[in-house]
């Protein structure tokens, strides 16, 4: 095992925050996979500490870790005593409900901590901001497949409207440091500000994948324990959209492939210096819940036992992304297919049990 000084030997050192969990974990082995030195800042709310060790495992090296809120900056001042080439931004609460019901905790962390981090970013000079935003953004959009330019719909949760403002919080900082005096640490700084649409399945070792804490409210764990009998059944929320099978349609992309996103932006603002710019992350394909779970059922043999039930309030009905800019400009498109990545959320979840 590299020491951690082996590990940040000639690496750029990426700061990851909420780097413990689903997608950041998966980033950082992709960042390290690419040459640089992923640096998580996670306090484990919404993540397991024993992830750390995973991508550890993974990638052969320890990693520099901080088990604390990246908006608690007194207590990072080791993060900041070696520069920083970069930062990922990751770290906030994703779940649409509870978000309704806590907005304030929503508000607190997803924008106040962000703002902090923001800030401390252009403090020290950070070049290269990316940000972990959200097809949310969108709403139900107006026409489909969505591009970058359509209209933001007025958000239909607190954790919807935290993603605009996050979006927008950049806008405000990356016009603030390319007016500051060019001498002014952090001045010109750039920014990506990725749009997710619905990230899936598991890195093929099954050593890191998604860890819901408690009932997952997302579709493919739950169906997912479903099919491992963890759960009595998969209850498919409402068949009487206006779709072709009545289901809601998503657009379902893997969490390597999203991973492997986040290197592209980074390199991309790396070629073009104090750059902002917005990209869709998604395979440009639509597929039903019906859809996903014939999916599942062909790619593994196992049969997910459901039924149909009323819908769930604020579902949108169909999105799923134009993804020519992220080709055209980072150079990405999701490589893996929907039963590549169904296969590989099966394989974690006999896993992790
Ligand atoms: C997908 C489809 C449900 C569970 C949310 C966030 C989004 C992103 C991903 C963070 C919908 C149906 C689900 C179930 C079901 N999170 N479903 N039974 O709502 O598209 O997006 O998670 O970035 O920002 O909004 O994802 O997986 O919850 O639902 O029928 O038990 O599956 O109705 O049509 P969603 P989801």
């Amino acid at each position: 095992m590299k020491s951690s000084d082996d590990l940040h030997a000639n690496r750029p050192r990426i700061a990851v925050t909420g780097g413990a969990g689903f997608i950041g974990s998966h980033t950082a082995v992709a960042l390290y996979e690419s040459g640089y030195a992923p640096v998580i800042i996670d306090d484990f709310r919404n993540s397991a500490a024993g992830v750390i060790g995973k991508i550890e495992g993974l990638i052969g090296a320890k990693l520099e870790c901080y088990a604390v809120d990246c908006g608690d900056i007194a207590s990072l001042s080791q993060l900041f005593a070696a520069p920083l080439h970069g930062a990922i931004h990751f770290a906030a609460d994703k779940s649409v409900g509870d978000s309704v019901a806590e907005p304030e905790q929503y508000f607190a962390n997803n924008l106040g901590s962000m703002a902090h981090w923001i800030r401390a970013m252009r403090s020290h000079g950070v070049a290269h901001l990316v940000f972990s935003s959200s097809c949310t953004v969108y709403g139900e959009p107006d026409s489909l497949p969505v591009d970058e330019q359509a209209p933001l719909q007025e958000a239909t949760s607190p954790y919807g409207y935290t993603k605009q403002a996050g979006e927008q919080l950049l806008r405000y900082a990356h016009a603030a440091s390319h007016a500051a005096d060019k001498t002014t640490p952090g001045s010109g700084m750039g920014a990506a500000l990725l749009r997710y649409f619905n990230p899936i399945g598991a890195h093929p070792s099954a050593a890191i994948g998604e860890l819901p804490l408690g009932t997952p409210s997302n579709l493919v764990p739950f169906l997912t324990q479903a099919a491992a009998g963890l759960r009595d059944e998969l209850v498919v929320f409402g068949n009487d959209y206006p779709t072709a099978d009545g289901t809601c349609v998503r657009d379902y992309l893997h969490v390597c492939d999203l991973a492997e996103a986040h290197v592209a932006a980074l390199q991309h603002l790396e070629k073009n210096p104090g750059d902002f710019d917005v990209f869709n992350l998604g395979s440009g394909s639509g597929h039903s819940v019906l859809d996903v779970i014939r999916t599942f059922e062909a790619a593994t043999g196992v049969a997910v036992p459901h039924r149909i039930g009323p819908r769930r309030p604020g579902d949108v009905i169909s999105v799923y992304a134009a993804a020519q800019k992220a080709a055209d400009i980072l150079g990405w498109q999701t490589k893996r297919s929907l039963h590549v990545a169904l296969a590989d959320a099966w394989r974690w979840q006999q896993q992790v049990g």
